[in-house]
């Protein structure tokens, strides 16, 4: 079985929490690529969805998935996401693809954040880098002031929302706690790409054939 696939089974699984007039987030990523075709089979009504990128919104559209724009709707019954890698406590890093100051918003809206994955995303220890996004006002001075641990991302256009991506590289993984709030403290740090178990509700894992679902809350 190949990760691509294990993606789709996690995915298909989380699908099924989806009913018909439910207000539904949608994550983005190749995973989330997966989701999108499993509710556009389900064949529901009354679905009111939101996007956490032009991407997924465009192919959420294509599949026949309304989506509107997340200016209305103040709360969310259920949003679905891939992840960077999980922790065994719940602790997420997201931002792969520079999409967590979105990603982050709907997961907060969300009364149930349902985290879909394949099986290398579960890690004892995060190993990533921590996707931030920078507000474009005083990208120097921020920069300057979170110092050498933080490069912007080449080759990678602004956010929707015009913010520049970046990635700290540098100590403190270890306690995520410590690092977001270290991270969040920054005038100029717009979102930062580590998610907390408080945001996590469900975890999807497929190994194989296999989808194991942890419930955090
Ligand atoms: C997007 O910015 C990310 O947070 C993705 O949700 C995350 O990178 C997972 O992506 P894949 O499903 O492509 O692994």
């Amino acid at each position: 079985m190949s990760l691509d696939d294990e993606k789709r089974l996690a995915a298909e699984a989380a699908a099924e929490l989806v009913e018909s007039g439910m207000t539904l987030g949608l994550g983005t990523g190749s995973t989330v690529a997966h989701l999108l075709p499993a509710v556009a089979r389900r064949g529901l009504t009354e679905l009111r969805c939101v996007a956490t990128s032009p991407a997924t919104e465009a192919q959420a559209r294509a599949l026949g998935i309304t989506v509107e724009p997340f200016d209305a709707l103040t709360r969310l019954d259920l949003a679905i996401d891939g992840t960077d890698e999980v922790t065994p406590d719940g602790w997420l890093i997201k931002g792969g693809g520079g999409a967590h100051l979105r990603e982050k918003i709907v997961a907060a809206a969300a009364d149930r954040f349902v985290v879909i994955a394949d099986s290398t995303k579960p890690v004892p220890q995060f190993t990533w880098p921590v996707p931030l996004e920078l507000f474009a006002f005083g990208l120097a001075s921020t920069l300057a002031r979170l110092g050498d641990d933080v490069a912007l991302r080449p080759d990678t256009p602004p956010s929707p929302d015009g913010g520049l991506i970046a990635d700290y590289r540098g100590p403190g993984l270890d306690d995520p706690a410590a690092l977001a709030a270290r991270l969040e403290s920054d005038p100029g740090v717009a979102a930062q790409g580590l998610f907390p178990p408080s945001l996590v509700s469900d975890l999807f894992v497929a190994r194989g054939a296999e989808v194991e679902h942890t419930r955090f809350s």
